[in-house]
Formats: structure tokens, C-alpha cells, sequence
């Protein structure tokens, strides 16, 4: 199941401080910290192509902190995520906000990839991969726990001109070695991509995620 729905209006009956209370969670409490506004900056600032990038794409809405965040830096942002009261929840924020420019999809991020590559065509989009079960207040497939491979194959089944990936949460590949991380290395997702034909621009790590640039 895959469904897609923008966010619409914003209703007056609502007080900000009830949204303020509610979303001024703590951020690395639960996992490791949603995007910041800088680390979007620092993308554009890489210069062309990427500065031209108009699309950002998220598996794993959770509250919508990135998203929203993702929707002053892109024309067009589409986020994924299972759990419906998370989807809801950021839904109604973005709503409450009155931002308009974020196409939200409840559903598994394998089904929902598809149809929202097929939106980017070969213009290009600053992918935020991570969508993976995570705390008691969210959700997974019952299949893949972590799906961000499968994830980067359907991305990559498809020409999406130059982009980057972000893929979240290195340390638990990479230092805590949590069990159902332990299949992902660096090394392999650059490989995924150089296999398909595509360049490899830069790649690096910073602040618990891993950044690959392709051309
Ligand atoms: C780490 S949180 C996402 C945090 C969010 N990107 C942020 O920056 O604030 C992971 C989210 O992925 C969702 N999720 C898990 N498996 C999924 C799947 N197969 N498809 C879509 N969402 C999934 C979970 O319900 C959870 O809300």
C-alpha cells in the first residue's frame, strides 16, 4: 500500500504553542538527529549540478522534522513513511504551518520509491535514506528491518541524473555494528552505484551520516 497526499491549508483553531509543545522533541533521544538546515546549505554550496538540485526525497517521515526543514531548501519534497499516526502527525504539522510543497506518502518506501522516481525523471534529488524500524512509537514492514539497500537499488533502477545520498545513522554500521546493520559498509554502497554506470563524485563522512555525491 502506497498512498500520496499534499499538505493542505492551515487551520485557524489551532494554538502554536500547542504544535511548539508538542514537536520541540529531543532529537537525538530517539536516533541520530534529523537533518539540519546548515547540512542542506552545505550541499548547495558544492556548486553545480547539485546547487540546482530541486527535489528532495526521505524514506522515514517520523515527526517531520527534516521534512519541514527540507521544504525551505527545495521546490518539491516527498517523504515516505509506514506508520500512519506518524504520517498523520507530520502531516497536520506541515498543514499547521501552512507549507504547502511536501507530497507525503504513508506506505512501505519500497512500494512508495517508484512512483515518486518516476516524478524526478532525470532532474536530479538530494536522497535522505532513512526509513528503518527504530522506537515503540513507530513502524516497519515486517520484512526488512533496514531497507535501505533495497531501497538504493529501486532509486538506481531508473536514471536520475546527478544526486545525493544521505544515508543516516553510519555509527550503526560502522561502530556499534547493530545486527541488522551489519550487512551495510560503505565500501558496498558506492559499489551498488559504480556497478549501475554511474559516477561517483565524492563521497564522506560527517555527523553520523554518509554523503555520496553521483554524477
Ligand atoms: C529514524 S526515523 C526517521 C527520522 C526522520 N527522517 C527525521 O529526520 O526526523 C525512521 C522512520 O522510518 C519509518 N519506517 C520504517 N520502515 C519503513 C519503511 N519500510 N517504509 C517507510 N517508513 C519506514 C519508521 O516508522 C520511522 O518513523
Amino acid at each position: 500500500m502506497c498512498g500520496n497526499f499534499y499538505s493542505q491549508t492551515a487551520r485557524s483553531d489551532r494554538s502554536n504553542n500547542r504544535f511548539k509543545d508538542k514537536y520541540m522533541h529531543d532529537k537525538e533521544k530517539t536516533m541520530g538527529g534529523s537533518l539540519t538546515e546548515q547540512e542542506l546549505v552545505d550541499i548547495k554550496n558544492k556548486g553545480p549540478p547539485y546547487s540546482q538540485i530541486k527535489h528532495f526525497v526521505e524514506t522515514g517521515t517520523y515527526k517531520g522534522d527534516s521534512t519541514l526543514m527540507a521544504a525551505k531548501q527545495f521546490e518539491n519534497v516527498y517523504t515516505i513513511e509506514i506508520y500512519q499516526p506518524l504520517y498523520l502527525e507530520s502531516k497536520e504539522r506541515a498543514e499547521h504551518e501552512n507549507i504547502k510543497n511536501i507530497e507525503f506518502y504513508v506506505g512501505d518506501s519500497l512500494e512508495c520509491l517508484p512512483n515518486i522516481c518516476d516524478k524526478i525523471k532525470k532532474n536530479g534529488a538530494v536522497f535522505f535514506i532513512d526509513a528503518h524500524i527504530s522506537g515503540s512509537d513507530s513502524g516497519w514492514n515486517n520484512k526488512i528491518r533496514v531497507p535501505l539497500l533495497e531501497e538504493i537499488d529501486i532509486i538506481l533502477s531508473r536514471p536520475i541524473g546527478p544526486s545525493v545520498f544521505i544515508v543516516d545513522d553510519l555509527r550503526l554500521w560502522k561502530t556499534i555494528k547493530a545486527f541488522d546493520w551489519v550487512h551495510i559498509t560503505n565500501e558496498l554502497l558506492i559499489e551498488k552505484i559504480q556497478k549501475k554506470g554511474i559516477e561517483v563524485f565524492d563521497h564522506y563522512e560527517k555527523d553520523d551520516r554518509f554523503y555520496i555525491y553521483t554524477r
